[in-house]
Parts: C-alpha cells; sequence; structure tokens
C-alpha cells in the first residue's frame, strides 16, 4: 500500500517542484503587464510573474528528467519528456487559471480561496497531461493514485507554505 503512496508523489513532482519554485524565483515583471481585465480589475495581479514562471518550469522539467534517469522510475513509474513537461506547465498554467478567476471574483492578490488554491495546480497538471497523452495518464494515475494526489496535496501544500511563509518566501501562510 505504501509503494502506491510513494509512486502517486513521485509520479506528481515534477508539478510539486514547478509550483514551489515559482515562488522562489518569482519577482520582477508581472505576465499581465500591470493590465486589467473588461471588469476593471487586474488580470492575473503581480503575483504571477514571467520569473516564477520560468523558474517553475525549468525546476519542474529538470526534476522529471533526473527522475526519468533514476532506477526509482522502474518501481513508481516512468515518466516521459512529454509528461514531465505537460506535468510542470500545467501546474503553472492551473495556477495562473486560479489568479484570473480569484482576481474575477474581486479577491486581491494574496487573498485566500481555500481547496482550490491548494489544488489548482494539481488540476492543471493533471488536465494538461490527459489531454496530451491520455494513455499514459489512464496507465499511471489509476484511481486511487488519484485520489491519494487530491488528498495528501492540500496537506503537503500547508506544510511547504508555511515553510515558505517563515523563511519570509511568501507573504502569507497559505
Ligand atoms: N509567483 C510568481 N509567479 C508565478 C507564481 C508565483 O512570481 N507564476 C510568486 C509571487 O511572488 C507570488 C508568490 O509566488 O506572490 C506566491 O504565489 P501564489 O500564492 O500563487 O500567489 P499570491 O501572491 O497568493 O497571488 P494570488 O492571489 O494571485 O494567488
Ligand atoms: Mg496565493
Amino acid at each position: 500500500m505504501i509503494e502506491v503512496l510513494f509512486s502517486a508523489l513521485w509520479l506528481m513532482l515534477p508539478a510539486y517542484v514547478a509550483n514551489p519554485m515559482a515562488v522562489v524565483f518569482g519577482g520582477g515583471r508581472p505576465i499581465d503587464l500591470g493590465r486589467n481585465f473588461l471588469d476593471g480589475r487586474r488580470l492575473l495581479g503581480d503575483g504571477k510573474t514571467y520569473r516564477g514562471l520560468l523558474g517553475g518550469l525549468v525546476c519542474g522539467v529538470f526534476i522529471g528528467f533526473v527522475q526519468m534517469n533514476t532506477l526509482l522510475s522502474y518501481y513508481l513509474g516512468a515518466h516521459t519528456l512529454s509528461v514531465v513537461c505537460t506535468l510542470s506547465i500545467g501546474a503553472l498554467m492551473g495556477d495562473l487559471f486560479e489568479s484570473f478567476i480569484k482576481r474575477r471574483l474581486g479577491l486581491q492578490r494574496g487573498a485566500e480561496l481555500p481547496l482550490a488554491d491548494q489544488l489548482d495546480f494539481v488540476a492543471g497538471a493533471f488536465l494538461l497531461t490527459y489531454l496530451l497523452d491520455p494513455l499514459w495518464f489512464t496507465a499511471n494515475f489509476t484511481p486511487v493514485k488519484l485520489l491519494i494526489v487530491l488528498v495528501t496535496t492540500p496537506i503537503l501544500h500547508r506544510i511547504t507554505n508555511i515553510i515558505g511563509y517563515r523563511m519570509k518566501l511568501k507573504k502569507e501562510p497559505w
């Protein structure tokens, strides 16, 4: 049973790395360049930057590439380069999409949106990977593993964000 848990986390690792690394490398020019949407509110907000996007992407793909070349991939699950990319890009896109929705709801940058804050990047990673490689997705992310990811991610997310907050990387502990 424990190997199913490890396998689920292993498969998700590129997304688990891309998302917090966007926080580590974030800052500078916002992706929306400060522009507003039709509702007069920011398109994405100052919390979504080019540096964060690039830093997250490079780190997610890097870790996935390392995983592909270790023996553990034989036991826990083998990524393809395309899957490593869709997991990383999907995670970052999911996070952007959530910020877009938050701004439409009138929430300021950094405002909390429970559950969406924790699962936005998982939804993005799953969706993009499923769309580009449904065979790999269904063969590797079995229903049990999907459930494990959905249940453990909010817990892992909470822990990393409290650490990030204490390290002064994040302004809010969520
Ligand atoms: N970050 C970034 N670029 C990204 C994602 C994150 O620069 N693409 C950085 C920003 O410094 C951001 C921090 O990581 O403030 C935390 O990310 P997140 O919690 O997703 O953003 P919030 O600031 O909470 O903004 P939002 O309300 O839009 O979620
Ligand atoms: Mg946030």
